[in-house]
């Protein structure tokens, strides 16, 4: 018989199914998503099927993290392939809690991260985001209790984020990064690769493209200016409207000194009108 998730749109419900786990002695793992799964999302589900017993995944498109002109409206939402990709797995939960309950009427209180959530990158760009990420993640732990949480480094600055406020809050998780899983062309996968049009999709590799020989560049030692202007022409030439291409520091995410190490290469990039993020490792 094929196995059926179950799906919990209640706290009390969650926090009874988290207390038959904890009284059976399991550990708990969660995946927090918006949905529109994707393999990358089931890469995290996957790891943390490894790191704990069970493995719950949250699926909320969280309003707090859009700007007013954003895509919340059309956001992709697809619950039912989203459940049946997870029953496959065997993936052992879904927490799907309606607005509603995660933002009440009544409800008054944000965190402010600051520190990698205020250096210039995704920040600059979307004011609103890291303060409704931190809100809706620290909610999504309280919630769940889980010992572990897994986030894609996809979204790099937002793992450092919620890293560093699970850190300053005490929160009892271990946050744990998953590698960025990729089409065979190199493009990250995204919910939102879905907006592009055959000739956006046809560019899109550009931005993994450029990452890569920036690495491979500077790693040999070349100058990060001179590196990161010409993959900004690069990405540029290919039909991009560049919001950055930087190198941080791959912890803090501030700039970084001549021979400071390890680095992270970082790009946002807008074509038609889609917004495309990606990153890439420098040891
Ligand atoms: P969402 O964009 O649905 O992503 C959920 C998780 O999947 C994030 O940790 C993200 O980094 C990861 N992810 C996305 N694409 C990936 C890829 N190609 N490879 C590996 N991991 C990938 O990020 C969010 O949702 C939200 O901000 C959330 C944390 C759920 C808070 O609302």
């Amino acid at each position: 018989m094929t196995h059926r998730i179950g799906t919990v749109r209640t706290l009390s419900r969650l926090r009874r199914a988290i207390a038959n786990f904890r009284e059976a002695g399991e550990t708990i793992a969660l995946v927090p998503t918006m949905g529109a799964l994707h393999e990358g999302h089931l890469s995290l589900v996957r790891l943390a099927q490894r790191r704990a017993d069970r493995a719950v995944v949250s699926i909320f498109v969280n309003p707090t993290q859009f700007a007013p002109h954003e895509d919340l409206a059309t956001y992709p939402r697809t619950f039912a392939a989203d459940l049946a990709a997870l029953s496959h797995l065997r993936a052992d939960l879904v927490w799907a809690p309606g607005a509603d309950l995660m933002y009440p009427a009544d409800f008054a209180t944000r965190i402010a991260p600051e520190g990698p959530a205020l250096v210039g990158l995704e920040d600059r760009f979307r004011p609103h985001f890291f303060g409704g990420v931190a809100t809706v993640v620290a909610k999504l732990l309280l919630q769940c209790l889980p010992d572990i949480a897994v986030f894609g480094e996809k979204d790099y600055q937002q793992l450092m984020v919620v890293t560093q406020m699970v850190k300053d809050l005490a929160v009892p998780v271990k946050i744990i990064g998953g590698r960025t899983v990729r089409e065979q062309d190199g493009l990250a996968m995204s919910s939102r690769n879905a907006y592009l049009s055959a000739s956006e999709r046809a560019a899109a590799p550009a931005l993994y493209r450029v990452l890569r020989r920036c690495a491979e560049t500077i790693g040999d030692g070349q100058d990060v200016d001179v590196a990161l202007a010409d993959g900004r022409a690069d990405i540029e030439r290919s039909g991009f409207a560049v919001d950055y291409l930087e190198a941080r520091h791959a912890h803090t995410l501030k700039p970084i000194g001549a021979r400071e190490r390890p680095l992270r290469l970082l790009v946002a990039a807008r074509i038609g009108s889609t917004r495309l993020i990606d990153n890439i490792g420098i040891p």
